[in-house]
């Protein structure tokens, strides 16, 4: 009981950071990669009332919590990735593992510009990084949504439990 209701909060949160995590990096690619047509960013440009750094502090915080909480999500799901693969079920959970994939493209192509910016360097391959990485989530954005619509009842169950409860 214990555990499924960990699994729940787990879920529930990722659904909470994911969507935060996909609309801030959605903003700095629409609001400001989009708008600037192949000039260098406006600091002073605003979305919706913040800057880009300041989207961009939120996407780093909320990528982190995600992060961690997609390795508790991978855990949880290990021997289903074991069973899938050892009984040749790949084909039938095509969505899923695309979605593996990608998770895992997307997460390098964003982390490692990240360690780069963080050690001092700039260069071209942190650009080209993110430039892979910000096409690449949006491929990641729609799978998350295949993903979720195919089990929002668990999501559903959790919110119900806990209404049923008060
Ligand atoms: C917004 C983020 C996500 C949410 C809210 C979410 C939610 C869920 C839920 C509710 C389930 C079904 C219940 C369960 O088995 O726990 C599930 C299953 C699963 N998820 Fe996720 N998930 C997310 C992201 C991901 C990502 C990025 C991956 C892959 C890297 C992934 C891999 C899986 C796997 C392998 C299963 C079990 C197999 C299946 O149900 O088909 N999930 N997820
Ligand atoms: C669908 C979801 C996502 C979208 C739409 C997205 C989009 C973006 C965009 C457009 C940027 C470039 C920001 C800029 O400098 O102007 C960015 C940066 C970044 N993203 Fe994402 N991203 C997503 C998911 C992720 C995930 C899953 C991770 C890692 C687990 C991640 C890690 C990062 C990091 C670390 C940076 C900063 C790179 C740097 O400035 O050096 N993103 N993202």
């Amino acid at each position: 009981m214990k555990q499924k209701q960990n699994r729940l909060i787990v879920n529930n949160l990722l659904l909470v950071s994911g969507i935060i995590m996909t609309i801030s990096g959605l903003v700095q690619q629409v609001g400001f990669h989009m708008d600037n047509h192949g000039d260098q960013l406006q600091a002073d440009q605003l979305v919706w009332g913040l800057e880009h750094t300041e989207w961009s502090v939120i996407h780093k915080v909320t990528i982190v919590i995600f992060s961690v909480l997609m390795i508790c999500h991978f855990l949880t799901h290990w021997k289903w990735y074991k069973g899938v693969i050892s009984k040749n079920l790949i084909r039938k959970n095509r969505q899923v593992f695309i979605l593996s994939v990608l998770f895992a493209l997307v997460a390098i192509t964003g982390l490692i510009p990240w360690f780069i910016d963080l050690s001092g360097g700039t260069g071209s391959l942190r650009m080209i990084l993110i430039e892979i990485h910000d096409k690449l989530a949006l491929f990641l954005a729609i799978f998350l949504i295949l993903h979720l619509v195919k089990r929002i009842k668990f999501l559903k169950f959790w919110v119900v439990q806990h209404s049923d409860n008060q």
